[in-house]
């Protein structure tokens, strides 16, 4: 792999940018916003509230005026979990929000706990029945929140809940995810008073209300870190750019750490090693500025290939090794322990027929078949079509052997990720 690509937008901070746009009625405008289905989703959503929406060339345009109701049903928040983003937002515009209770998903049970704990400290009523959870208070009140762990849901969702709460509101052990400080920029824009989003200590001070505004949407540092394991691990050659190198710190420390060279130039990065030189590293997931959970099914398929063995801890997720089956399937060595994982390198894979049991690890074993001798077909791939912009085309680009055989998930025929056989 080699050449250069351009990251798309963050899935993660498009989302809640969508979900803040409630907070206003009129007409907010995305830019840079990725065309992925959890953007479908989160579009269907606002439309099912009532706004009117349209999407051109990266740009979103929300037009919440005619939002009328505040219920968000199972069908919509069972595909995708950060509808749940609507409430802090719905209980602001209107005094209450209804929205399905998410219930678990691949990566474990995923409570909202935080979310709701936090709404009632700021004066909001919390009724659970038939599956819903029911939110509601006439104004809202600023106060103080500690969070039990810094959730980056809860503490978005909060922001969003207080910014126009009477008086100030500190959220305490916040996420410090960029995407917060994202959202966080996005709200001021609208004519909130924040301070600190972005680090363990949020100051809101509630203002009487916010107007529609217009942003462009962080670049996906996910996505980023995704395409640069790809170049590692094929031995290629990557520049991949629109993005700050300082929000993948922890993550380049790594890939440095195993032996791959990383170059930071203003708003690129480039990778480019050879598998043969390196060697294992133990990786620990933790929320930001720690190693990110999102990266850690991408680093297992590099940690396989490196000589010698590796310690993978999960902190952040219960059930984030479920694609280990599948990758050893491919040939790796690989020991689950509870939220440890042993990683045994210097493993060569081959081509099977695997299935993405979620998106990141999904886009893991392409990486994973990239690498691979022989045809790898992955299925399941509407898991990596939920987060990644034109997946199998920005990685063909730069001369990965790959083909999307089928849009719809239906049993496929065709492999989707080809590599040729050594001569
Ligand atoms: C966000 O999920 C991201 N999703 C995830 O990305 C990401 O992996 C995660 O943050 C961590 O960085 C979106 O932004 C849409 P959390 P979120 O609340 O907000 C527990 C991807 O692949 N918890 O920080 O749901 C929870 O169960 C996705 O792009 C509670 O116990 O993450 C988990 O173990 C996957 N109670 C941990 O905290 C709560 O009320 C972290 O969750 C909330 C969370």
């Amino acid at each position: 792999m080699t050449g250069r690509l351009h990251v798309s937008g963050a899935k993660n901070s498009a989302l809640k940018l969508m979900a803040a746009s409630l907070l206003a009625p009129g007409t907010t405008r995305l830019h840079n916003v990725p065309q992925i289905q959890d953007v479908r989703t989160m579009s269907e959503v606002l439309e099912f509230l009532g706004a009117v929406i349209d999407f051109q060339d990266g740009t979103l345009t929300i037009d919440t005026t005619k939002v009328e109701s505040h219920v968000a049903p199972y069908d919509l928040v069972q595909r995708m979990r950060a509808s749940i983003q609507i409430m802090g937002p719905l209980l602001n515009r209107f005094g209450r929000a209804r929205v399905a209770m998410p219930g678990g998903c691949n990566l474990g049970p995923r409570k909202i706990d935080f979310h709701l704990r936090g709404l009632e400290r700021l004066g909001a009523t919390v009724r659970a029945d038939h599956g819903f959870v029911e939110v509601s208070a006439e104004r809202l009140r600023g106060t103080s929140i500690f969070l039990d762990y810094p959730s980056v849901g809860a503490t978005e969702n909060l922001l969003m809940a207080a910014v126009t709460a009477t008086g100030t509101t500190v959220i305490d052990n916040a996420a410090r995810e960029p995407e917060i400080l994202d959202l966080g920029k996005f709200l001021i824009s609208m004519g909130a008073r924040i301070e600190g989003a972005g680090t363990s200590r949020i100051e809101i001070h509630g203002v009487d209300e916010l107007s529609p505004t217009e942003h462009t949407v962080m670049p996906d540092r996910i996505e980023a870190g995704t395409y640069l394991v790809a170049a590692a691990v094929t031995g290629g050659d990557l520049e991949v750019e629109g993005i700050t190198p300082h929000i993948l710190q922890m993550f380049l420390a790594k890939l440095r750490a195993v032996g791959v060279h990383v170059q930071e130039n203003g708003r690129k990065i480039r990778v480019w090693g050879s598998p043969g030189d390196y060697t294992g590293t133990d990786v620990a997931t933790l929320p930001y500025p720690g190693f990110p959970t999102d990266l850690q099914a991408p680093m297992m398929v590099l940690l396989s290939l490196a000589q010698g063995s590796s310690i993978v801890t999960e902190n952040v997720f219960e059930n984030r090794f479920g694609f280990v089956d599948e990758l050893i399937r491919l040939g790796a060595d690989i020991k689950v322990a509870g939220h440890h994982a042993l990683v045994n390198g210097g493993r060569s894979f081959t081509g099977a027929i695997v299935r993405c049991p979620d998106l990141r690890a999904g886009a893991a074993l392409v990486l994973a078949g990239m690498m691979g001798e022989g045809v790898t077909e992955v299925r399941d791939i509407f898991h990596i079509d939920r987060g990644y912009e034109g997946f199998t085309e920005k990685l063909r680009s730069v001369g990965a052997d790959l083909e999307r055989v089928d849009a719809e998930g239906e049993p496929l025929d065709r492999p989707l990720v080809e590599t040729p056989s050594p001569s």
